[in-house]
C-alpha cells in the first residue's frame, strides 16, 4: 500500500477542512453536503446511561466534563488519532489550533469553559460543535461524536423547550444516513425503557447502523443478568451487543485510573459466571477495535461517492477562486487555496485505496 495513513485518518482530515471551510464559507453547501457524506460514529443514550465513561474508557483516559445535569451541552466531536508507540499523548481543540495540551485535566476545563463562551453560563444547549482531537498511542483510529443526554424534564433555569431541543439536535446527527449510532443503554434498567433504543428505533429500524451499548452490568440486581439483551433476543440488531463495566462513581471519587478501570472490566468478563462465555466479545476495548474496524469498511465502501464529492467540491473551489480574483482577503484566499490542495491530495490518496485496496488491510 502506497500510503501510510488510514482511511479514518484521512476522513478526519477532511472533516476538520470542511469544518474551517464552512466557518469561511458561512453554510456553504458542498462543505456540509461533503461532511454528511463522511460516516462518524454519534453516541446517543439518557441523562447518566455512561455516554461520557463509554467515551472515556474508549480513550483510555480521563477528559470530560462530569456531574449530575446536563454536563454535554454543545456536540464534541472527538477524533482519535493513532501514533506511534511511546509517542507523547496530546489534545489539540480546532478552536486554539496552536496549542498541545498534554494535561487532561486542562482539557476537560477547556471543554468547560468552550460550551460556557457559547451557552453562557446558563443550562441552555447550543448545536454549534466542539472539535477536539486527541493523539495516543493507546487510541485506535476513530471519530465520535458525545451529544447531550436525552432527557425527559427540564430542571430549573432550562427553558421547558429544552427536553424537545436535545432530541431534535440528538437526532439531526442520527438519523442521517451515514451515521453510526452507539446506543448506550443500562442494564440496571429495562430496555424496553432506554431512550437510545427508543430513537435508534426511529432512524434506523433494521438496526444496520446502531451498535448497542450495556453499560452498568455490575449494577444489575443479585440473581437477574443481561444474557438476553448480550445475545441481541430483548431487541435484534445487525450488530452485536457490547456489554462494558464503567467506573462507579465510588472509583471516580477514588482516582482509579483507566489502566486499572479497563483492567477491572476484563476480570469482570473473564470471571463472571453469566458472561464468561461472552468475556472475548466485551469490554470497551473490544468495543473500540469494533467500531473503528466498521467505520474503516464503511469508509472503503463509500469511496467512490466521497471521491466524486470531492470532485464537485475542487470545481467549486476553482471557480471559485477565479471569481473571487484579487479584492479577496488576504487569510479567506489563503484559507481555500489550502482545502483546494488538500481536496486534490484526498482525491489522489483515495484513489490509491481504491485501486489497491485489500479489504481491512492498510495498516
Ligand atoms: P452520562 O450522563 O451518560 O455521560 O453518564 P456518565 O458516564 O457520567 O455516568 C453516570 C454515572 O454512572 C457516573 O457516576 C458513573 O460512574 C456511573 N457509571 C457509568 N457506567 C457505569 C458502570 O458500568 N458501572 C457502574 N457501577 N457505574 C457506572
Ligand atoms: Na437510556
Ligand atoms: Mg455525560
Amino acid at each position: 500500500m502506497a500510503t501510510m495513513e488510514s482511511l479514518i485518518g484521512l476522513v478526519n482530515r477532511i472533516q476538520r477542512a470542511c469544518t474551517v471551510l464552512g466557518d469561511y464559507g458561512g453554510g456553504d453547501n458542498t462543505f456540509s453536503s461533503l461532511w454528511e457524506a463522511l460516516p462518524s460514529v454519534a453516541v446517543v443514550g439518557g441523562q447518566s446511561s455512561g455516554k461520557s465513561s463509554v467515551l472515556e474508557s474508549i480513550v483510555g483516559r480521563d477528559f470530560l466534563p462530569r456531574g449530575s445535569g446536563i454536563v454535554t451541552r454543545r456536540p464534541l466531536v472527538l477524533q482519535l488519532h493513532k501514533t506511534e508507540e511511546g509517542s507523547q499523548e496530546y489534545a489539540e481543540f480546532l478552536h486554539l489550533p496552536r496549542r498541545k495540551f498534554t494535561d487532561f485535566a486542562l482539557v476537560r476545563k477547556e471543554i468547560q469553559d468552550e460550551t460556557d463562551r457559547i451557552t453562557g453560563k446558563t443550562k441552555q444547549i447550543s448545536p454549534v460543535p466542539i472539535h477536539l482531537s486527541i493523539y495516543s498511542p493507546n487510541v485506535v483510529n476513530l471519530t465520535l461524536i458525545d451529544l447531550p443526554g436525552l432527557t425527559k424534564v427540564a430542571v430549573e433555569g432550562q427553558s421547558d423547550s429544552i427536553v424537545q431541543d436535545i432530541e431534535s439536535m440528538v437526532r439531526s446527527y442520527v438519523e442521517k444516513p451515514n451515521s453510526i449510532i452507539l446506543a448506550i443503554s443500562p442494564a440496571n434498567q429495562d430496555i424496553a425503557t432506554s431512550d437510545a433504543i427508543k430513537l435508534a428505533r426511529d432512524v434506523d429500524p433494521a438496526g444496520d447502523r446502531t451498535f448497542g451499548v450495556l453499560t452498568k452490568l455490575d449494577l444489575m440486581d443479585k440473581g437477574t443478568n443481561a444474557i438476553d439483551v448480550l445475545e441481541g433476543r430483548s431487541y435484534r440488531l445487525q450488530h452485536p451487543w457490547v456489554g462494558v463495566v464503567n467506573r462507579s462513581q465510588a472509583d471516580i471519587n477514588k482516582n482509579v485510573d483507566m489502566i486499572l478501570a479497563r483492567r477491572k472490566e476484563r476480570e469482570y468478563f473473564a470471571t463472571s459466571p453469566d458472561y464468561g462465555h461472552l468475556a472475548s466479545k466485551m469490554g470497551s476495548e473490544y468495543l473500540a477495535k469494533l467500531l473503528s474496524k466498521h467505520l474503516e469498511t464503511v469508509i472503503r465502501a463509500r469511496i467512490p461517492s466521497i471521491t466524486s464529492l470531492i470532485n464537485k467540491s475542487i470545481d467549486e473551489l476553482e471557480s471559485e477562486l477565479d471569481h473571487l480574483g484579487r479584492p479577496i482577503a488576504v487569510d479567506a484566499g489563503a484559507q481555500l487555496y489550502t482545502i483546494l490542495e488538500l481536496c486534490r491530495a484526498f482525491d489522489r490518496i483515495f484513489k490509491e485505496h481504491l485501486d489497491g485496496g485489500r479489504p481491512g488491510g492498510d495498516r
